[in-house]
């Protein structure tokens, strides 16, 4: 996958991506913000994850960059239910200097478009804590609902936090967002 949004790429990791991913994850601001980020992970156990995801056909992991070519971050999309057209996301900024600058919302658009019109998936969740302000705001933004709330599913620092569950269907996305235009190409079936 390499897709093309307005200010990011989405393209598959590599292997050379997994230090980042081991930087990132164990940044604790970062750690109190996704899933797994309360303990220390390492290049052994991102490799092995790395490896995993090469091989699972119901994984698949991605890097955000700039167009510059800067990594910044990551996206993994996980349960994929082809059955069922539906799967589960999880992401990160990594670089946070890169925060609140439209580049998450931009790298899940470009994705969720390519998701819905080119892989036809029906629908994408995600969880996120409760206390995690930007990211409820940025997956708002871009037309993720609120639908339900596992209470007191998360223990951080001996304290029980509440996980929002979100999604977003086909039909969601294509109010919000429209539908691609159709290239030149298509119309004339350029190759
Ligand atoms: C969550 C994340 C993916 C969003 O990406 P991003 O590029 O920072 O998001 P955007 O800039 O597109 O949008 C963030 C929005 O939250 C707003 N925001 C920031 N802090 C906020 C706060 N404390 N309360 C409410 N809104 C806040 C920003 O102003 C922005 O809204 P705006 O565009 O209307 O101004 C990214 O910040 C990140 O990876 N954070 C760390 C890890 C994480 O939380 N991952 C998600 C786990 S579910």
């Amino acid at each position: 996958m390499n897709l093309t949004g307005a200010k990011v790429r989405v393209k598959n990791i590599t292997r050379a991506d997994v230090s980042l991913l081991v930087k990132w994850k164990n940044d604790p601001e970062i750690g109190d913000l996704v899933r797994g980020g309360s303990i220390n992970t390492t290049f052994e156990i991102e490799s092995r994850r790395f490896e995993r995801g090469l091989s699972e056909s119901d994984i698949i992991r991605l890097m955000i960059e700039t167009l510059a070519g800067k990594p910044i971050g990551f996206i993994s999309l996980v349960e994929i239910d082809k059955d069922n057209k539906k799967a589960e996301i999880g992401m990160l900024i990594g670089e946070k200097d890169y925060w609140d600058n439209g580049y998450g919302t931009d790298a899940l658009v470009t994705l969720l478009r390519h998701l819905f019109f080119e892989m036809d998936f029906n629908r994408i969740g995600l969880e996120v804590f409760e206390y995690n302000q930007r990211a409820k705001k940025a997956y708002g933004k871009i037309g993720f609902i609120i639908e339900g709330m596992q209470r007191q599913g998360l223990c951080r620092n001996n304290k029980y936090h509440d996980i929002y569950l979100m999604g977003i269907t086909k039909e969601d996305f294509v109010k919000i967002h429209g539908v691609p235009h159709p290239k030149v190409s298509d119309y004339f079936n350029i190759k």
